[in-house]
């Protein structure tokens, strides 16, 4: 069970929806038939990307391929207005989650997530709305994206239902939720820095899965670092780990996150049905504690 306190059961790979907007209905029909053949039936929208377009294709989809809805886990995220503000009141939300449900044409999500701190939130008002969701049935469980422990805990003074999931950007190049801990109390440079309120530990203790967003990505959004010409040293240990565990170099980013013991859910953002295969493959391989570090310091870290 990869998202603890919840009857969510699901792969530790979901599908991020958020390039999915200019699927044609050939090219959609066989992203999702090949997440489901790959057992990958967890997938991650926001009422963002596409401005609703990647929601209502993933919905049109469902219908057209005639998949049961308990066959899927679906996600979906609220309280970002684009380039204005973020909105956590509760008729936001509840007006967001209301569009959400019928751009999927479904009745339900399997959870709703805050998609990003809002400075004006007021958890009693986010209380009050995830009691709606959860009392007409059209929110099943919830969680957060882009919190730290403090925000966190502000909800949960007023929240009922658990919050069982965190998602976080999270790869071998954007590894601060790691490096922190590893660089504890070291002068001389920032990498001890905590710019998270030291999330992960807080999230394992509380028996909150972290799903690693972008874990492909460098910078915010950059690119891949896969084959980019910035990260030789990286590509090259990638290339040789995949050889040594029969990945490719995708299957390899995937693997270095899933063995990480926080038993994090990786939410990968590609829309070509070979690389869903390629990093499904990841699951079932447990990179070793040696490799990892390899790795790790492969993408420019260092050890104290
Ligand atoms: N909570 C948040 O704030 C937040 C923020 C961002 C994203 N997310 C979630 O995380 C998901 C994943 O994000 P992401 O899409 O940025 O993740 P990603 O998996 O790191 O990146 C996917 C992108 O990398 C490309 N790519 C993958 N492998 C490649 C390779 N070997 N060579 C060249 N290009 C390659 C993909 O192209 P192809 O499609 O051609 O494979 C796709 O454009 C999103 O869909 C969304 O659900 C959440």
């Amino acid at each position: 069970m990869v998202i603890r306190k919840s009857t969510v059961s699901s792969p530790r790979i979901a599908l991020g929806a958020m390039r999915i907007a200019g699927m044609t209905q050939e090219q959609a029909d066989r992203y999702l038939s090949t997440a489901l053949e790959c057992g990958l039936n967890y997938f991650d929208h926001a009422d963002i990307y596409g401005g609703g377009q990647s929601e209502r294709i993933f919905g049109e989809t469902v219908k057209r391929l005639g998949i049961a809805r308990e066959k899927l886990v679906i996600q979906s995220k609220c309280g970002i207005v684009p380039g204005k503000m973020y909105d956590l009141s509760k008729e936001h939300i509840l007006e967001s989650a209301d569009g959400i449900l019928e751009r999927l044409q479904t009745d339900y999500l399997d959870l709703l997530l805050l998609h990003r701190p809002d400075a004006l939130m007021e958890p009693e008002e986010v209380a009050e709305a995830f009691d709606i969701l959860e009392e007409t049935g059209k929110v099943r469980a919830f969680g957060v994206s882009n919190m730290d422990p403090g925000q966190i805990e502000l909800l949960k003074k007023y929240v009922e239902q658990p919050i069982v999931v965190n998602q976080m950007q999270f790869s071998l190049t954007n590894a601060s939720m790691v490096t922190e801990g590893i660089n504890v109390n070291i002068e001389g440079h920032d990498r001890g820095l905590v710019r998270d309120g030291g999330i992960l530990n807080y999230c394992r203790r509380n028996d909150i899965t972290i799903q690693a967003w972008s874990p492909l990505q460098f910078g915010m959004f950059a690119g891949t670092f896969l084959g980019h010409p910035d990260f030789p040293e990286l590509n090259g240990e990638i290339d040789l780990l995949a050889e040594k565990y029969g990945l490719t170099p995708e299957g390899i980013a995937v693997a270095w996150i899933l063995r990480h013991p926080a038993d994090m859910q990786v939410v990968v953002g590609t829309t070509n049905p070979e690389r869903i295969q390629n990093m499904a493959r990841a699951q079932k391989v447990k990179i070793s504690r040696e490799d990892w570090y390899r790795l790790y310091m492969a993408a420019g870290n260092q050890l104290p």
